[in-house]
Order: structure tokens, then C-alpha cells, then sequence
């Protein structure tokens, strides 16, 4: 099982505080989200496999190495997890984008799959599942098994903020996928937000509410 990774990073803690907020506006909301993502893709890219390549300076050749492939692929968890997509891009422009569409039922907490559109080959590609909130952790682990259907055999998945609750479920389902948060939290309250949370991620970024 793989050690989840919380970022401590001080421009990631301090950009989470203004993202807290709750009179922090959308416009706002959704840079900070697509900055953090940005600097979250820093970390979760680290592990990347490089060529070694000869590259003519201006001098010499220079031996030197770039990303093997480009066979990497985004796949936000709709519709919150796309707010993290533009910040992830600016890192690995060449990056492919899949979408997965999960609701989570208000009432049951369950979540529900509607939507699934994965580039072909998945077998062959490096996925980061991306939703900025991990709060019970079923709509990440229902995401995370529609990718795994398709033949994908390395995923990472990133959030934002995580419930503890969540992380259990997650680890415990998917023990392959190493997991990702800018923050560790205290846990869900009666309708399963997460505390202190921020808010409904989706509503936050798009302006819904
Ligand atoms: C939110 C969030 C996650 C999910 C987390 O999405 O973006 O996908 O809830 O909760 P869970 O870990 O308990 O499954 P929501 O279903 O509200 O949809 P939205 O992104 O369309 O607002
Ligand atoms: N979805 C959100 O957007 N926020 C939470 O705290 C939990 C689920």
C-alpha cells in the first residue's frame, strides 16, 4: 500500500487558506484551484520516466534526458475535478484528457456514474485522477474502477482537500493507486462534507450557489 502523500509545501498551505475561505468569490476560487493543481502536478510528475537524448547546443551535444512517451493522462472526476485540468496542462501541455461524470446522490451519499470517455490504449498509459474533494471516497473509488475496466494499470489520484474517512476507503479499495492531498482534514459531518472542508467544491468553482 502506498504512504498517501499530503503536500506541506508553504505556497500550497497558503493558497488553501484563501481557497478556504468563504468570502473568497468563484473567480477567485477557481484560479487558486488550477494553481494548486499546478504545483500538486510538480510533486505527482516526479516519478516520470525519462529518455536519454543527445540534444546540439550552441557548443557540443549534450547528453540529456527528456519525458519517455506521452503517454500520460488527466481525467477529472466532473465536474469539480475540472477546475485542477488548466493548472495540470501548463505542466505537461502534451498530457491527453479523459472525463469521468460522477453525481453524488444528496440523500444516499452514493455515488452515480453517468458519463466515462477515455482516450483508447489505456492499458498503455500513466492516469492522475483528479477531484478536488475525497470525502467519503466513493465517487473516487467508482472513478478509479471505470479506469481500471478500461485496462489502466497506473493511476495516481489528486485532491485537494481529503477526509480521513475517505482516504480509509480509498487505501483499502485501491492499495495500487498512490493518492495525492494538499490537505488532510478532521473528518465528515452528518451530510458527508468535509470539515472544515470548503464547501461544495463543484458550486464553489462554477458560481452554482
Ligand atoms: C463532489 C466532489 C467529489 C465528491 C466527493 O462531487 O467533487 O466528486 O463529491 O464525495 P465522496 O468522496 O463522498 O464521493 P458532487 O457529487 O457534489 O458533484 P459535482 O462535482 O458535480 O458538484
Ligand atoms: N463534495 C464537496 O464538494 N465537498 C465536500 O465537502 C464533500 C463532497
Amino acid at each position: 500500500m502506498n504512504k498517501p502523500v499530503i503536500m506541506d509545501h508553504p505556497l500550497i498551505q497558503h493558497k488553501m487558506s484563501i481557497l478556504r475561505d468563504k468570502s473568497t468569490g468563484f473567480k477567485e476560487f477557481r484560479e487558486l484551484v488550477s494553481e494548486i493543481a499546478m504545483l500538486m502536478c510538480y510533486e505527482a510528475t516526479r516519478d516520470l520516466p525519462l529518455a536519454e537524448v543527445d540534444i546540439e547546443t550552441p557548443l557540443a551535444i549534450a547528453k540529456t534526458k527528456v519525458i519517455a512517451g506521452r503517454k500520460i493522462v488527466f481525467v477529472p472526476i466532473l465536474r469539480a475535478g475540472l477546475g485542477m485540468v488548466d493548472g495540470m496542462l501548463k505542466l505537461v501541455p502534451a498530457a491527453r484528457v479523459g472525463h469521468v461524470g460522477m453525481y453524488r446522490d444528496p440523500e444516499t451519499f452514493v455515488p452515480h456514474e453517468y458519463y466515462c470517455k477515455l482516450p483508447p490504449n489505456m492499458d498503455q498509459r500513466e492516469v492522475i485522477v483528479l477531484d478536488p474533494m475525497l470525502a467519503t471516497g466513493g465517487s473516487a473509488i467508482d472513478a478509479i474502477d471505470a479506469i481500471k475496466k478500461r485496462g489502466c494499470k497506473s493511476i495516481k489520484f489528486m485532491c485537494l482537500v481529503a477526509a480521513p474517512e475517505g482516504l480509509n476507503a480509498l487505501q483499502e479499495k485501491h492499495p495500487d493507486v498512490q493518492i495525492y492531498a494538499a490537505a488532510l482534514d478532521q473528518c465528515l459531518n452528518e451530510h458527508k462534507y468535509i470539515v472544515p472542508g470548503l464547501g461544495d467544491a463543484g458550486d464553489r468553482i462554477f458560481g452554482t450557489k
